[in-house]
């Protein structure tokens, strides 16, 4: 990896990974580019507008800034996804068929996240196997287990270095997501500070893989830095670094802050995907494979989320 795209760098993901890069393999080798307008993307590196699903204008920025890895990130989530879900085909599958296809014609590596959201109601729920049975039940699910025999496919028959981790939901103090399952689990640390109480969407017992984002974004570097030969999987890597519940997540913000609440409003969308996902990955082979080790877990990380909120919540009282 030495001159990098991001497509989709304004989300969630692509806000932190574009810093990130920039600091490991520096800022003018990094080119973000959203679908939309950025200051912050800009400043320490060369930030461009590029609508994912415009084939000519991608491979156009590829070229002109020498290219030799793509990060696609480019994603309707899971929630938002099943209240359009013809739109959430054309954009998630029209920027991965780009994204794919540019990489194909320019020689580029490609890295596009896959998700817990893979897997279904008939995938064994507890230390989901790496292979085992895909079948999900949302529009982002069937989009993500496409995507991962499309990243094989591509690899198979044109030799593309398509690469991959099955993301759990991912909390972080940057961006918000917008849209998904898991965002219940970044929203309590804002409402926490905010508010001291938060109404949780997801039932109270229902258990879904997390990730913190300092370790998802090592993890895309370390997967695309491993050694090929050592890789017998490719799309996609089952990922793991915390799993819990609603319940489980609330005590843990108690324990720091003994006044908070939380009462429940299920959103019935959300509550049937929740369930339809593994409780946990067995992420065995992105630990073999490519030495794949999480830093953070549920404790660490509230403690982090909640100093960097309140610091960001004071920022904005000033
Ligand atoms: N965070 C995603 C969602 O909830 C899953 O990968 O849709």
């Amino acid at each position: 990896m030495k001159r990098i795209l991001i497509v989709g760098a304004g989300g969630q993901i692509g806000s932190e990974l574009t810093v990130y890069l920039r600091k490991i393999y520096g800022g003018s080798n990094v080119v973000a580019t959203d679908v939309r307008e950025s200051k912050t993307l800009g400043e320490d590196g060369p930030f461009e507008v590029l609508n994912a699903l415009d084939a000519t204008n991608m491979a156009s920025v590829v070229a002109r800034h020498k290219v030799d890895t793509i990060f696609n990130l480019v994603a309707l989530l899971s929630a938002v996804g099943e209240r359009n879900p013809q739109m959430a085909w054309g954009v998630n599958m029209g920027a991965l068929m780009n994204s794919l296809e540019v990489a194909r014609q320019h020689h580029c590596a490609l890295f596009t996240p896959s998700s817990i959201g893979a897997f279904g109601p008939t995938s064994p729920k507890d230390k989901t196997p790496q292979d085992t049975i895909m079948q999900p039940t949302t529009i982002y699910g069937v989009c993500k287990v496409t995507g991962e025999m499309l990243g094989n496919y591509y690899y198979h028959k044109y030799g593309v270095d398509t690469r991959s981790v099955r993301f759990p939901g991912i909390i972080s103090n940057v961006t918000l997501p917008g849209g998904g399952t898991t965002d219940y689990a970044v929203e309590i640390y804002y409402e926490a500070v905010r508010k001291g109480r938060f109404t949780c969407p997801v039932p109270p017992d229902v258990y879904m893989d997390m990730i913190y984002m300092p370790d998802a974004l090592r993890a895309c570097v370390e997967l695309m830095e491993a050694d090929p030969t050592k890789l017998l999987h490719r799309n996609s890597f089952n990922l793991a670094s915390m799993s819990f519940t609603p319940e489980i997540i609330c005590a843990e913000i108690r324990k720091r802050m003994p006044d908070f609440t939380m009462d429940y409003d299920i959103d019935p969308v959300k509550k049937e995907i929740a369930e339809s996902w593994p409780n946990s990955l067995d992420d065995s082979c992105a630990r073999e494979e490519w030495g794949w080790r999480p830093e953070w877990d549920l404790s660490s990380m509230t403690d982090d989320m909640l100093e960097v909120i309140r610091r960001k919540e004071q920022t904005v009282e000033a």
